[in-house]
């Protein structure tokens, strides 16, 4: 698959089968992750991959109740208040792999770095066939203490990217993009 192909046909995967992702085929997207730039060159990331379902259902659990503690009003405020409030919502969508891109908390450009090697992520998983989606429901909480002993991560480090990958049940349908604000200087 060609570049502009991927960029135009990634989409958010929220449905996937039951279908395991590889050790290789991991390695294969961090690899292309970390061809993102990186402020000063820094490469200050790094990527827990988590498959342990028990695991993957904690941190569900702990990240739904810990929006619910902390989500600001809104106008999306309802609709994630009932999302979040139901015990059958998985905010992952058993997906078989969480990966979450990390920095140190000292590097100032921690979340363009991860940010940077997130997209990079997505767009090789788009062009190897498979689905992902960032998922911000996670984010809070895995940035707690809490989050990040259970991703084993040293307490300096920050969460920024939680990443789900699987193989989609089916192709997503498209998400049209509004005309963008563009200023001609
Ligand atoms: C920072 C960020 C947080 C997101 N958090 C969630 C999330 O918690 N749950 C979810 O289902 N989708 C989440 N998404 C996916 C967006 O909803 C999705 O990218 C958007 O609707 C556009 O659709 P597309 O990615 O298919 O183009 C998140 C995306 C971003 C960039």
């Amino acid at each position: 698959m060609d570049l502009k192909e991927a960029i135009y046909t990634r989409r958010a995967v929220r449905d996937f089968t039951v279908e395991e992702i590889d050790d290789k085929t991991m390695r294969e997207l961090i690899d292309a992750a970390i061809q993102a730039p990186s402020a000063v060159n820094q490469q200050a990331w790094s990527f827990t991959v988590v498959r342990d379902k028990a695991l993957l259902a904690r941190i569900s659990r702990e990240a739904k109740a810990y929006m619910l503690k902390t989500l600001p009003p809104g106008p999306m405020s309802h609709h994630f208040q009932q999302l979040l409030s139901n015990p059958d919502f998985d905010i992952f969508y058993h997906a078989p792999v969480l990966i979450v891109i990390s920095s140190t908390a000292d590097n100032p450009w921690a979340v363009e770095d991860s940010s940077l090697a997130a997209e990079n992520l997505m767009l090789a998983a788009r062009g190897a066939g498979l689905g992902t989606c960032w998922i911000g429901f996670a984010q809070k909480w895995l940035g707690t203490p809490e989050g990040k002993a259970a991703l084993n991560l040293p307490s300096t480090y920050l969460p920024v990217a939680p990443l789900i990958v699987g193989h989609p049940k089916s192709p997503p349908p498209p998400v049209p993009r509004k005309e963008p604000e563009i200023h001609w200087m």
